[in-house]
């Protein structure tokens, strides 16, 4: 079933990959005088329409921050809230998202996870490794600065090893050896509930992308607010450092 909200022809131009930081989850729980795991829950309850919204607007990529590696300093509880909810996230989405021919990348470090979330999370790449539809990045132990040291030491090991000429890195190399190789750069980049920090998420990827920070908390924002982003990037005048 299409999600309520915009389609395709009702924006002149949409971005080809957006970034989300799904920021405020804590402050909703608060909000609520609940538990901060119920914040989190919330918040990954809110996503599954938005990622059903931008598969319906044919959107090439999605990329979300899930965990980067700085919340491990979070405590034990929250830690491992985060962790439960990534095994429910994708038990009861996998399917769906396989028959709709997404494709799941792994944005992060899987080998710093507890073996039972690495093993679901290289699975669902598995599985949806040839699918050619939306490419669904999921960032979880992920941070910036990481993966373009991760991409230079692989640079510098393929020109030990001889199988790289120095002479030959450029942009597009570096590229290639991100774990987004072969998607495009991040068009708009979203972070809700009023912070205004990209945060070392996607920092490569996102070296041209517009920013929109709307005002309200992660689990309360709406398809159509996430129309009122992409309308308000339809808006914006990209020059790419031209005229
Ligand atoms: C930021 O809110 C949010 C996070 C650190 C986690 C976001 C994760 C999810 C929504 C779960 C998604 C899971 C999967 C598998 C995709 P915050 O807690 O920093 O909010 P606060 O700033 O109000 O405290």
């Amino acid at each position: 079933m299409p999600t309520q909200g915009l389609t395709r022809v009702d924006f002149p131009v949409l971005p080809q990959h957006v970034g989300i930081i799904m920021d405020g989850n804590g402050r909703w729980a608060k909000k609520h005088r609940l538990a901060i795991a119920f914040g989190h829950r919330a918040g990954t309850e809110n996503l599954r329409e938005i990622i059903r919204h931008t598969d319906d607007l044919k959107i090439a990529a999605l990329s979300l921050y899930a965990f980067s590696t700085e919340n491990w300093r979070r405590s034990t509880d929250e830690v491992a809230a985060l962790m439960q909810l990534i095994l429910d996230f994708f038990a009861s989405e996998i399917d769906e998202l396989d028959e709709k021919n997404v494709r799941i990348t792994i944005l992060g470090d899987k080998d710093g996870l507890p073996k039972k979330q690495r093993d679901t999370l290289l699975e669902a790449e598995a599985r949806t490794g040839k699918n050619t539809g939306l490419r669904l990045n999921i960032a979880i132990n992920y941070g910036g600065r990481a993966e373009i040291v991760r991409a230079a030491k692989a640079l510098a090991e393929e020109a030990r090893d001889g199988r790289l000429d120095p002479a030959a890195i450029d942009e597009e190399a570096f590229a290639q050896r991100l774990y987004t190789t072969g998607q495009p750069d991040v068009d708009l980049l979203i972070r809700t509930s009023g912070e205004m920090r990209l945060s070392n998420f996607l920092l490569w990827q996102c070296a041209y992308a517009e920013f929109i920070f709307p005002e309200k908390l992660w689990p309360d924002f709406t398809v159509a607010d996430y129309d009122q982003a992409l309308t308000e990037f339809a808006g914006r005048a990209r020059r790419f450092g031209g005229r």
